[in-house]
């Protein structure tokens, strides 16, 4: 019998459920971003030509910069140039690993 008795625990044990799980999604998310830039972006110049940029400029900028960068060369999907983008755009300036 489904009744307040048993919908109220369940509902709670869903919402702990999601507290616990969209951060570590976020955590990761970032993490990937920030193994690609230094991968992917780091083959050709050092990720100090990254992190000079960081706060000074805007998604556009940013978008407009992963998409030259794919056009010279630099391997990634879509998906992961847009990853890049918003991982760059929220970035503090002086953050690990992109800064030193
Ligand atoms: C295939 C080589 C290559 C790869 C890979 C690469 N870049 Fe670049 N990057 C360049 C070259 C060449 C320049 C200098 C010429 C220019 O600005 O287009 C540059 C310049 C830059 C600049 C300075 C732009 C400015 O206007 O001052 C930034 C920021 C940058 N890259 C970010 C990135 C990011 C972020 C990635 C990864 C998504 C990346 N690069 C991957 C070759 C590359």
């Amino acid at each position: 019998m489904i009744n307040k008795r048993t919908i109220i625990p369940g509902l709670a044990g869903i919402v702990l459920i999601l507290m616990f799980l969209l951060p570590t999604g976020r955590a990761m998310e970032e993490s990937k971003a920030g193994s690609l830039v230094t991968k992917t972006c780091a083959a050709c110049h050092s990720t100090e030509r990254i992190c000079k940029k960081l706060d000074k400029q805007d998604r556009k900028w940013w978008n407009k910069t992963a998409e030259r960068m794919i056009k010279r060369g630099a391997d990634l999907t879509p998906e992961q140039k847009d990853l890049i983008v918003q991982y760059l755009v929220d970035l503090a300036p002086g953050s690990e690993p992109v800064c030193h």
